[in-house]
């Protein structure tokens, strides 16, 4: 009677056990079947790469495990403002920047360089400014003699103020101006809108700053400089190409500022032939006209003509909830022969004009999607997207700051990459907000966002994207040179680690 009892219980204990082994599996090809749709999936790692990639993943992990045990202590949930500095000491931060990144398909022309840089452009000569009343807001105006645009209250000259001041205490308040970045940005910036207004304020206030033809070559021009030493290969640029002016009257049109964009690229490359230069993108406002949109699309048709390998193609910015949905604009840009670059889907509003425009995009023919941050929403535009091979250009802190959301582990940017979308990282608008060009992306988006399992096959596939999804005409050989940085990199990695064993 035991022994039966004992015999009966063992054979449902072993069944059991069975069973159990049997889901176990199951669960591990799961989770393999999975993560071998991420992006990446198909990259196989060399010796090296495997070597690097631990090195990499033990930081990583190290960064997620402490988290998720101390989840009030995970930097990368509070604020970008709170935790962009402190993260630049870690060694993972400083590998990301070591490490070849590719192209910059996302960058707004006067936006790249941050505060500091900018402040430095005040010190040029012939600067005038004109603070408000209440000091809430500062003009600028390059002129030899005293400007005679309305201002809040006088005209002075940038050079005069600081004889007669403290520098010090000038230049800090002066610098409050070129960024957004604050110390109580949760209480300031409290929605969309209202982080939007001061945005908007910064690209107005900045405008005769950066419009002076030498501050606008040089400011271009250090850009590129920045790019490099970020070890980014090449850029696809917006511009709004404002018109230019000099000191003896003179202005230029936006095609004269296409023309100056193209000059300093081809200095710029004579100077470091080992940087792969840049592309256009005409991108103007779009909270304008019909008519408006019609005299864009002209002025990109002549820039086009007159520089057919410089012009990628066209775009209109600007704030998406408060423009004008694209479905206004199709008998303007439909047939340009113009490529176009359209930003679509950076809102949170689901449903909204500002939402639906994925869907005029993607059947305009767009090259790439600027943010497609609501795509997550929509699957048969996933599907689409996918199909034809549109990439997402992703720029996770810019949607942060200018608060789509407010954790990046919530960011819609998880989802296109656990199904290998054809994503590309990039900034956005890194100078107000004081982002390095890409590497605080990348960090962002490797420790903040991707799964803890994403590693470095994660990484270079989303440097390679940037390359794939240009518009460099000689494609193979960006690709070339990015493999034997890459392998440079790897190298300095794994021999680092012999250093400190
Ligand atoms: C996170 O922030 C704390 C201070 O709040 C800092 O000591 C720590 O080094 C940071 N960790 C990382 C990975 O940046
Ligand atoms: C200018 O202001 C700074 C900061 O308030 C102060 O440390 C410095 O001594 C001042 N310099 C002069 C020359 O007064
Ligand atoms: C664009 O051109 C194609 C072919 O050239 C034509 O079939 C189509 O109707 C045109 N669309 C518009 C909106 O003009
Ligand atoms: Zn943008």
């Amino acid at each position: 009677m035991w022994s039966l009892t004992i015999f009966l219980l063992t054979n449902i204990v072993m069944a059991m056990s069975q069973i159990h082994e049997n889901v176990l599996r199951e669960r591990e090809t799961l989770i393999e079947k999975e993560l071998k749709m991420m992006v990446g999936h198909s990259i196989e790692l060399s010796d090296s790469e495997l070597k690097a990639n631990e090195i990499i993943m033990d930081l990583k992990r190290e960064e997620i495990d402490y988290g998720f045990r101390n989840p009030k202590d995970f930097n990368l949930s509070k604020h970008f403002f709170e935790y962009k500095e402190q993260v630049k000491d870690t060694k993972l931060y400083k590998i990301l920047k070591s490490m070849p990144k590719g192209a910059m398909l996302h960058g707004h022309d006067t936006a790249i360089l941050g505060p500091d840089y900018v402040l430095g452009l005040t010190y040029y000569d012939d600067l005038w400014m004109c603070f408000n009343e209440d000091e809430s807001d500062v003009s600028f105006m390059f002129s030899k003699h005293r400007p005679t645009g309305l201002c809040g209250t006088k005209w002075e000259r940038a050079k005069d103020i600081r004889e007669n001041t403290n520098v010090t205490e000038f230049d800090t308040k002066l610098r409050k101006f070129f960024t957004l970045v604050i110390d109580n940005p949760q209480e300031v910036y409290t929605d969309v809108n209202t982080v939007w207004e001061y945005f908007s304020k910064y690209f107005i206030r900045t405008g005769p700053l950066f419009t002076y033809k030498p501050v606008w070559e040089k400011y271009y021009y250090d850009t590129l400089l920045a790019l490099r030493e970020d070890n980014v290969m090449y850029i696809e640029i917006r511009s709004v190409l404002p018109p230019l002016y000099d000191l003896e009257g003179n202005t230029y049109t936006s095609v004269d500022t296409a023309k100056i964009y193209k000059q300093v690229t081809e200095k710029f490359k004579k100077d470091y032939p080992d940087f792969f230069g840049a592309k256009l993108i005409y991108a103007p406002l779009k909270l304008v006209d019909r008519q408006t949109v019609k005299n864009y699309v002209k002025i990109a048709k002549e820039i086009h003509e007159l520089m057919p390998d410089f012009l990628a193609g066209f775009d209109l910015v600007g704030q998406e909830d408060l423009g004008r949905p694209l479905k206004e604009f199709y008998p303007e840009i439909t047939n340009t022969s113009l490529n176009l670059y359209c930003h679509a889907g950076e809102t949170n509003w689901y449903g909204t004009s500002s939402d639906e425009n994925l869907f005029d995009a993607i059947l305009l023919g767009t090259k790439r999607i600027g943010h497609a941050f609501a795509l997550v929403k929509h699957p048969l535009l996933m599907t689409e997207v996918k199909k034809r091979q549109i990439a997402l250009e992703v720029n996770v802190i810019s949607n942060l700051v200018l608060k789509l959301v407010d954790d990046p582990r919530n960011h819609p940017l998880a989802t296109y990459l656990s199904q290998d979308m054809p994503v590309v990282l990039s900034s956005d608008d890194p100078g107000p907000w004081e982002a390095e060009i890409l590497t605080h992306d990348f960090y962002v988006a490797f420790v903040g966002v991707s799964s803890r399992h994403a590693d470095l096959k994660m990484l270079k596939q989303l440097a390679l994207n940037s390359l794939y999804h240009s518009s460099y005409s000689e494609k193979h050989n960006l690709v070339h040179e990015f493999q034997i940085r890459w392998t440079k990199f790897i190298d300095s990695i794994v021999k680092d680690q012999w250093v400190h064993v």
